[in-house]
């Protein structure tokens, strides 16, 4: 998959922005504040419909104007792709793919992929339980229309089954209506365990290659899913179904009291051992960094498993929280044909490193202009 440009209007800081990719590599450097960064979250943008930074839409809006609007060239095997995004402060959002206007942002699943890899992906392994939900969901949402329908729902259905516990708490709701939300939560939260433990399965031996392989054969990192309803203590002939519906009823409760659903997919976790050491508690920074890595990089190979084409891989600021093993390690797979945006406060660390043809960008509050083409 490739991204041939983008044009950019009132987007953060930029006004008017129109910029042409290479086809491999595109470096763009820039001192603080002066919008790396929102060129990659423009590209994620319009490729996801969301931004990595906010939910809110209206952040992207340049400050003092009505709206924005980014428009991306891309291209798959299938052919030539267009995606125009509009929004305005009213909080109208406009999507057009091929100059057709779409309903839905899951439109978008299908069209070009993105791994994003930022600082705060450092903190992948380190994090809470919340960050890695969120890589599962971001990985699984770009190739699942299914799982992010499902994903949406069980949002709604929780939210509005915890507002209940607190209303029947204060005495002002009848404890039977959460009835209709637990079978809610069951029927969207079984398919997202489900699909969860599924690609789990499919990115644990690619993670622990790649683990192996920046260690140098010394570790071997073991991933796994952890939920909070555990399928592995059903008896035999239980459906899960069945079974997440008797353990939210056998916590009923509790939950009114604490006003909060306390198991389903919004609680559970990957589990990252190396050996008999969870490395999310116990593991060094060096284990916890290399696992991130690995579980980032096992991500592109995901997403060619199941879409038969490279992602575009988007790298912010990481170079400099990288080692240079790792960050070696990095660069060869951005040589490996996968459309590779870096950014970076200096140019050096990365060019004498990345040998083959590519672009570099300078970015200056807001403007951007060719530096090199190489
Ligand atoms: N909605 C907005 N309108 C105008 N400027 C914005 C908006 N949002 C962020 N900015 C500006 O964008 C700059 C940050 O850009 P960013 O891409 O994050 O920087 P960096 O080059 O460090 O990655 C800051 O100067 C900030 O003030
Ligand atoms: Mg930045």
């Amino acid at each position: 998959m490739l991204v041939h440009g983008i044009s950019l209007f009132n987007y953060r800081n930029y006004r008017e922005q129109q910029l042409n990719f290479h086809p491999s590599l595109n470096i763009i450097i820039g001192d603080n504040a002066q919008g790396k960064t929102n060129i990659l979250e423009s590209i994620y943008y319009a490729v996801t419909g969301k931004s990595h930074r906010t939910n809110y839409d209206n952040e992207m809006i340049r400050w003092g104007e009505s709206f924005l609007r980014v428009v991306l060239a891309g291209e798959r095997y299938s052919g030539k792709i267009k995606i125009e995004i509009i929004v305005r402060t009213d909080g109208k959002k406009i999507l057009k793919i091929n100059n057709k206007p779409k309903k839905k942002l899951s439109e978008l699943i299908g069209a070009i992929n993105t791994v994003l890899f930022s600082p705060e992906d450092m903190m992948m392994v380190k994090g809470s339980p919340s960050v890695r939900r969120r890589f599962l969901d971001m990985e699984i949402s770009q190739t699942s229309p299914s799982y992010c329908h499902n994903l949406v729902s069980y949002n709604k259905a929780l939210s509005q089954r915890n507002n209940l516990l607190k209303a029947v708490r204060e005495g002002e709701e009848n404890d039977q209506l959460i009835d209709i939300w637990d079978t809610q939560l069951v029927n969207y939260g079984v398919p997202i365990i489900k699909k969860r433990s599924e690609v789990i399965g499919k990115i644990k031996p690619i993670a622990r290659e790649i683990h192996r392989k920046i260690t140098d054969g010394k570790e071997e990192i073991n991933v796994s899913y952890i939920s909070s309803v555990n399928f592995k203590n059903m008896d035999d002939g239980v459906k899960e179904e069945e079974f997440f519906l008797k353990k939210l009823k056998e916590n009923r409760k509790m939950e009114i009291i604490k006003g909060v659903t306390s198991l389903g997919p919004h609680r559970d976790d990957m589990g990252l051992k190396i050996g008999s050491t969870d490395i999310k508690s116990f593991g060094s920074q060096g284990q916890q960094r290399t696992g991130a890595l690995s579980l980032k990089l096992s991500e592109i190979e995901f997403i060619k498993m199941e879409t038969g084409e490279s992602p575009v891989l988007l790298l912010d600021d990481v170079m400099s929280e990288l080692d240079e093993k790792r960050r070696k390690f990095l660069l060869e797979v951005v040589r490996e044909k996968v459309q590779t945006f870096i950014t970076s406060t200096g140019v050096e660390d990365i060019v004498e490193k990345v040998n083959g043809p590519g672009r570099i960008f300078e970015v200056k509050e807001g403007k951007t202009s060719l530096l090199q083409e190489g």
